[in-house]
């Protein structure tokens, strides 16, 4: 393994823990990842142009799978005229879909190193896919089996939770199906790139909102349960929500498609019990307010993560809204990752829990 980075630049930099100062680092290393991949675009394009895939599976583990559930959803949101389905390595190694020469798989990895996540790669390989694969870690093993490589550029990522290559493999994703869509379409159009900077200021102001979200965390870090929601895109951060707050503050929290709850889940809605709502997909605003209020009206105290104001949601001075800033409809949804980040970490200290090295939990798992 090639590391990249030295020892010194692997300081915690004043920070108590490596946690915060990764989060703190988020708009650098988004601005880092916009600012890189530019140049591997026209190795993307001309390898897009060379293949013709009839579909993508988006492989992955742990917090990188959210960023595959989230890459299928958007596809469907693009109308990519591809097949785009999500794995976990875990599954896909052994109960494989349906993989042939003209499938390409995309796999996500922070460490480059995920043993389930690489024989998923392997296997499929051996059924003629190509493979190209989002690494953080420079000279993995992940990347050696890979017919392309793209670097997530985060930078060294010390906290077992990962948060900043979390967010950089949502932009990766974003950056793949727009290049994918355009390669499909024949269009050229370079407005990832202008967006991206209006993406690191808006990342900047969120990470400077640390009295807004302890205010929440305070409230919230007595519970023993709480649920995380969302439609469309939004379920994906629902899901790294819940994970962040498992891994990070030991409070079990559940993520759920919004329209599901009703089915059962709803039962266990008690007085105070808090439901983070995520609310940016675009498409399902309508239905997601009022999958919101039916969960306030049975007594939830609800969080919302949203681009929305308070104003244009109804009945919000009943709920928490935390408005993200507006820089356009995709980033927006990204944009949300870091209140979760940002959350998680103050119940993590709160609870007294050492959030950069929570029990049972290695930074990557190299066994199946
Ligand atoms: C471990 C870590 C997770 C991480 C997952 C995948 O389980 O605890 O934080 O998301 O591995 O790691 P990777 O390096 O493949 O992104």
């Amino acid at each position: 393994i090639t590391i990249n980075w030295s020892v010194e630049k692997a300081r915690k930099d004043g920070y108590d823990t490596f946690l915060q100062k990764e989060i703190h680092e988020e708009p650098a290393a988004a601005q880092a990842f916009c600012r890189e991949i530019r140049n591997h675009r026209a190795a993307l394009d001309a390898y897009l142009k060379q293949h013709s895939f009839t579909k993508i599976v988006v492989v992955a583990c742990g917090s990188a799978s959210f960023s595959a559930i989230f890459a299928e959803a958007l596809a469907r949101q693009f109308e990519l005229p591809v097949d785009v389905i999500s794995e976990v390595g875990s599954e896909m190694r052994y109960n494989p879909p349906i993989i042939s020469s003209t499938t390409l798989v995309l796999a996500i990895s922070q460490s480059g190193e995920t043993a389930d996540t690489i024989g998923a790669v392997k296997a499929a390989k051996q059924k003629g896919a190509q493979v190209v694969a989002f690494v953080n870690v420079a000279g993995s093993t992940l990347e050696f089996v890979s017919d392309l490589v793209l670097p997530l550029s985060a930078g060294p990522e010390i906290s077992v939770p990962s948060t900043k290559t979390v967010t950089n493999m949502f932009l990766a994703v974003y950056f793949f199906l727009d290049a994918m869509r355009q390669a499909l379409s024949g269009a050229r159009d370079e407005s990832w790139f202008t967006s991206a900077e209006d993406f690191r200021a808006a990342l900047a102001e969120m990470v400077g909102r640390e009295r807004e979200f302890r205010s929440i965390a305070d409230r919230i870090s007595g519970y023993q349960s709480c649920f995380a929601i969302g439609r469309g895109v939004d379920f994906s951060i629902a899901k790294e929500t819940a994970l962040k707050f498992k891994e990070t503050s030991y409070l079990h929290c559940e993520a759920m498609n919004a329209g599901e709850f009703k089915h059962g889940s709803i039962s266990l809605i008690e007085y105070g019990m808090p439901v983070l709502c995520i609310l940016t997909d675009q498409a399902q605003r309508k239905k997601m307010v009022s999958n919101i209020n039916e969960v306030r009206a049975r007594g939830a105290q609800c969080i919302v993560i949203s681009d929305l104001q308070p104003t244009e949601i109804e009945d919000a001075e009943a709920m928490t809204v935390i408005t993200v800033p507006a820089v356009g409809p995709v980033w927006n949804t990204i944009l949300t990752l870091v209140v979760a980040h940002y959350i998680s970490f103050l119940i993590g200290t709160l609870r007294g829990i050492d959030v950069d090295r929570p029990r049972n939990l290695a930074k990557s798992v190299t066994v199946e």
